[in-house]
């Protein structure tokens, strides 16, 4: 069986030797040892100023907009995980969906523009396979208009845009290290910021508002992630070179082996370097990808419609006019990749979506 994707997990002695200090230390979560090593060697890793290690990273997109005050319109992406929408709907706000660029997959800096009212507070918009959205444009416009931008990034362990981490760009940048992710360590997230009084902020909310043990700074919430993650994280890290260049060498395979293959692939953001997290195919009809998926299927192979559906059509929002994003999620799915998927596998992969194309 081969599905989209497959955690990488190290040696389990490279675990162990972590655990065997939780043991040592009898100190399992709540700001320990790990968890502040981890957040250290990211930073440095990433070259990131300031980075919280969360829970995941759909509370890390929760921590961002109420650290931020963000209120009443809040304008995204329609084309993303069902988290980027629900995040802002969880805290109380309302996702206004700005359409997206149909060769980037990424919002429409345009469309961005055009949805701004009076109550509008702030951007959220996804780099999209960890494909970099159009940040100039976009922190132009949220300059204009005294707007905060958050970018779920959940999908850009590795991404740089204009020779740094994407994760610097905006005003909080999200993280999701959750196990189907390039860099994991389990479940995870995090928050990444250039600013000082953010990180305070956001290191209160992750901790129950907690200021001291008996005072607090103002409302928070359980974000905290433990020390057995933290663990799994460290043991990653010691690997994300391979695994990065792995996806490379995969992608590089499956260019080759799909050359006849009549489908889009997203453009990649000028001025950046992308990591391959996932390999996006857009057929040409959605009868063509329906297809497709069975002949997979029959073969025990599992690629994922990704993202599916548009969220601009969930059922607890206001539905927006985002006719690229529909088309686009109709017609998209992303091919197995991992680091462990083997070059026969993609060719078998390949060989059975052509036959599929030309039957
Ligand atoms: C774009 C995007 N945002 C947010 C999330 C949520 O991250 P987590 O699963 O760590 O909560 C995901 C997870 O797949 C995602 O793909």
């Amino acid at each position: 069986m081969i599905n989209v994707t497959k955690p990488f997990l190290p040696e389990i002695e490279e675990y162990i030797t972590y655990v065997r200090g939780i043991w040592d230390r009898n100190w399992l979560t709540n700001n320990g040892p790990l968890v502040n090593d981890l957040e250290l060697r990211l930073k440095e890793y990433l070259n990131v100023k300031h980075l919280l290690y969360l829970g995941n990273g759909t509370i890390a997109l929760q921590i961002a907009i109420k650290a931020l005050g963000l209120t009443g319109e809040i304008i995204t992406t329609p084309f993303s995980y069902v988290a980027t929408t629900s995040a802002i709907a969880w805290e109380g706000c309302e996702p206004v969906f700005a359409d997206i660029d149909k060769d980037t997959f990424n919002i429409d800096p345009a469309k961005i523009e055009q949805a701004i009212t009076d109550k509008t507070t702030g951007i959220l918009a996804t780099h999209v396979f960890g494909n970099p959205c159009d940040i100039d444009a976009i922190q132009k416009i949220a300059d204009k208009h005294n707007l905060k931008v958050i970018y779920d990034a959940a999908h850009c362990f590795g991404t740089q845009y204009k020779g740094k981490s994407v994760y610097n760009y905006g005003d909080i940048s999200t993280a999701s290290f959750h196990a189907t992710k390039l860099f994991h360590t389990i479940e995870g997230g995090a928050v990444m910021t250039n600013n000082a009084d953010l990180l305070k902020k956001m290191a209160y909310m992750r901790n129950f508002g907690h200021e001291t043990a008996e005072t607090f700074a103002g409302v928070g919430i359980n974000g905290k992630n433990s020390e057995f993650h933290a663990a799994m994280g460290l043991a990653n890290l010691r690997h994300i070179e391979a695994i990065q260049q792995s996806r490379k060498d995969q992608a590089a395979m499956y260019d080759k082996e799909l050359a006849g293959l009549r489908v889009k692939r997203p453009k990649i953001q000028a001025n950046s370097v992308w990591n391959h997290s996932y390999y996006p195919v857009v057929f040409e009809t959605e009868e063509l990808l329906l297809r497709s998926i069975a002949e997979l299927n029959d073969n025990w192979i599992y690629p994922r419609r990704y993202f599916y559906p548009s969220l601009s059509g969930l059922n607890y929002v206001k539905n927006g006019d985002t006719p690229v994003s529909d088309d686009l999620a109709s017609r998209i799915l992303s091919l197995p990749l991992s680091h462990s998927l083997k070059r026969e596998e993609i060719a078998f992969i390949s060989r059975i979506l052509l036959r599929v194309q030309n039957n």
